[in-house]
């Protein structure tokens, strides 16, 4: 985790005190100023700095200092992807992350000693978003953000994912097996775990790796080992479920988070009825699976929660998608690349790819 600090001359030692606090902790800090508490500044020129570290994810989270912490709020506000609340007391600092998801950690030095501002900010650090009816009223603030607020630089510069079709041929000989109507239930679940285990190879091909010496039993020697890379999988319930173990069975150490959507019929909106992601998901490269990218709707609002809890490296695993799905998602997500082991002709009226599998979660789990 990385944290960004900032204050003004009147926030500078509660900032200073924050930092050691921090770095006491192994957590990494990035000081965006000011440098003494001697010389007056304006708070914004400070505030924004860190703001904008927040908002091009450079950083995880911000912590930021003025007098009253009235100045450095309102401004890290205006910054987009910011969200910044003052706090005051431990139930604010935990109410700020269960349900604003606050990124930003504001603090009064004149009214907040040092001893409850450390109180305030452990309690932070430690508490979760809890999602749910509160992720759908972030999606508001976020949505007006983008119809309102201008283009930042860092925005601009998003790169195009790529859409990598896997055409492997023991991968184009499973996905046949596995489209066959008259496949079990068991078979179906085998071939999906095999599918996903095989594309594992695919979407790990540009893991670091870095020299360790080790000892054979006839000499020292150099090998190649992965550079203490951190990975997360995260199905899309139900579905992605059969995947999961296919991919954990070629990298075991993988942390799994989960993540539950459905739309609201009425509204069309997206609702998350789970999410549950490794606490440093920040830091991982994320894989997340879901069988079928039919109309991208709910991968794109899956990585979207993702993104909305740290995620930031993170790549879409899927089995069949429709080109429909594909560009839909790119749409969404330009910066995250799409596995797909087969691209299919189109989706049908109602929503299926064709020739497609047919409804890969009841194949899976054969309540059909
Ligand atoms: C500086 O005197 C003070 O105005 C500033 O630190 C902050 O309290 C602003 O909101």
């Amino acid at each position: 985790m990385k944290i960004a600090l900032a204050s003004d001359h009147a926030g500078f030692g509660l900032k200073e005190e924050m930092k050691l606090f921090l770095q006491e902790k192994n957590i990494e800090t990035v000081d965006c100023g000011t440098a003494s508490g001697e010389l007056s500044v304006d708070y914004p020129d400070f505030g924004f700095k860190a703001a904008e570290m927040l908002s091009a994810r450079k950083v995880d989270s911000a912590v930021i200092c003025c007098g009253t912490g009235i100045g450095m709020s309102i401004a890290a506000n205006k910054v987009k992807g910011v969200r910044a609340a003052l706090c005051h007391d431990h139930f604010t600092a935990v109410m700020s992350r269960r349900h604003n998801n606050a990124n930003a950690l504001i603090l009064g030095s004149r009214v907040t000693g040092s001893g409850l501002a450390k109180e305030i900010l452990e309690a932070w650090l430690a508490e979760d978003f809890e999602g749910e009816r509160h992720a759908g009223r972030l999606d508001k603030i976020a949505a007006y953000e983008e119809e309102h607020f201008t283009k930042l630089p860092w925005e601009e510069k998003k790169v195009s994912g790529r859409t990598i079709v896997l055409n492997h041929p023991l991968v184009c000989h499973k996905v046949g097996i596995m489209r066959n109507k008259n496949t079990s239930s068991k078979d179906f679940r085998d071939l999906v775990q095999e599918i996903a285990g095989l594309m594992t190879y695919e979407i790990t091909r540009n893991l670091p790796l870095e020299e360790v010496e080790i000892e054979t039993p006839l000499a020292k020697t150099k090998v190649l080992s992965l550079s203490g890379k951190k990975l997360a999988i995260v199905p899309i319930l139900r579905a992605g479920l059969g995947m999961v173990d296919g991919i954990l069975k070629v990298i075991p150490n993988a942390k799994v988070g989960h993540v539950g959507l459905y739309r609201d019929p009425k509204t069309l909106r997206p609702v998350e009825y789970y999410c549950k992601l490794p606490n440093d998901i920040s830091e991982r490269d994320i894989f997340v699976v879901d069988p079928m990218l039919a109309t991208g709707g709910s991968s794109a609002d899956a990585v979207s929660s993702i993104k909305q809890r740290g995620g930031k490296k993170i790549s879409l695993v899927c089995l069949i998608g429709a080109p429909e799905g594909v560009k839909k998602f790119h749409e969404v997500h330009p910066d995250v690349d799409i596995y797909i082991a087969a691209l299919d002709s189109h989706l049908n009226d109602h929503g299926y790819i064709v020739p497609g599998l047919g409804d890969a979660g009841d194949r899976l789990f054969g309540t059909k």
